[in-house]
């Protein structure tokens, strides 16, 4: 009954907005971040994704996006990413804006993606902010530039979002005649304030229910991909 009633709003909308979070790729192999089997289950993120931890101690820094990216190399997007991209194709998507660092939602064919939460794909020095290569970071050179530390062009906790993606997102969403928040907890601001910025309708698919803080006009628990193939558009 959920399915039907979300295949009608995506094929009735004419603007409609998807918000991602980590679950969006835990069916590609990448672990999310919450959920039982997620990174945060065993690390502290306070050790690893913040700038006291790249300052403070570089070496478990670099071992978790180290780590990561290496993670990446063996996963792929999956049918859901690909969904998502061919309903762009088809007008049906106008924008995707996502928290995930992956590529995953690019790599599937979707061009209008905001990374609300930057890319791991990409390197700089913390210092002089000068671009590095990936190949840099994973030998753990310094920046051949300063000699500064390299990371990831991801958002660490407690940094400020990448200004462009996160008004270009915020706009879209408040213009969005159908809003679907796919896989994401919401328990990191400020992209949890997203989904009630809009006037438009507001559906949440994810297999995690207990999120209670942001009202959704319709609730669809399940994995994702198995849903994005139910539907009918
Ligand atoms: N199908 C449906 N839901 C899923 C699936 C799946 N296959 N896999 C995981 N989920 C759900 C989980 O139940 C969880 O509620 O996706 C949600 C993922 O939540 P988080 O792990 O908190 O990830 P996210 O919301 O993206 O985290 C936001 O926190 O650590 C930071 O920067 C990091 O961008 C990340 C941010």
């Amino acid at each position: 009954m959920t399915i039907k009633r979300l295949s009608e709003w995506l094929q009735t909308s004419t603007n409609t907005v998807i918000l991602t979070g980590a679950g969006m790729s835990t069916e590609s192999g990448i672990p999310d971040f919450r959920s039982a089997s997620g990174w945060w289950k065993n690390i502290d993120p306070r050790a690893v994704a913040t700038t006291e931890a790249l300052t403070e101690n570089y070496s478990l820094f670099h071992e978790f996006y180290k780590m990561r990216l290496e993670n990446l190399e063996k996963a792929a997007p999956h049918e859901g990413h690909q969904i998502l991209a061919d309903w762009e194709q088809r007008g049906i998507v106008s924008l995707v804006a996502t928290q995930n660092v992956d590529g995953f939602h690019q790599l599937a064919g979707s061009q209008k993606v905001e990374e609300l939460h930057g890319s791991i794909r990409s390197i700089r020095c913390h210092r002089c902010q000068q671009a590095a290569s990936m190949e840099h970071f994973l030998s753990k050179a310094s920046c051949s530039h300063c000699g500064g530390k390299l990371r990831p062009n991801v958002v660490l906790f407690g940094e400020s979002l990448p200004q462009i993606s996160w008004h270009t997102s915020m706009e879209a969403i408040k213009k969005a005649e159908l809003v679907l928040v796919i896989g994401t907890s919401l328990e990191v601001y400020p992209v949890n304030q997203l989904p009630m910025m809009t006037s438009g309708k507001t559906v949440y698919i994810n297999l995690d229910m207990s999120q209670h803080a942001t009202p959704f006009d319709l609730k669809i628990e399940g994995k994702i991909k198995e849903v994005l193939q139910q539907l009918e558009v």
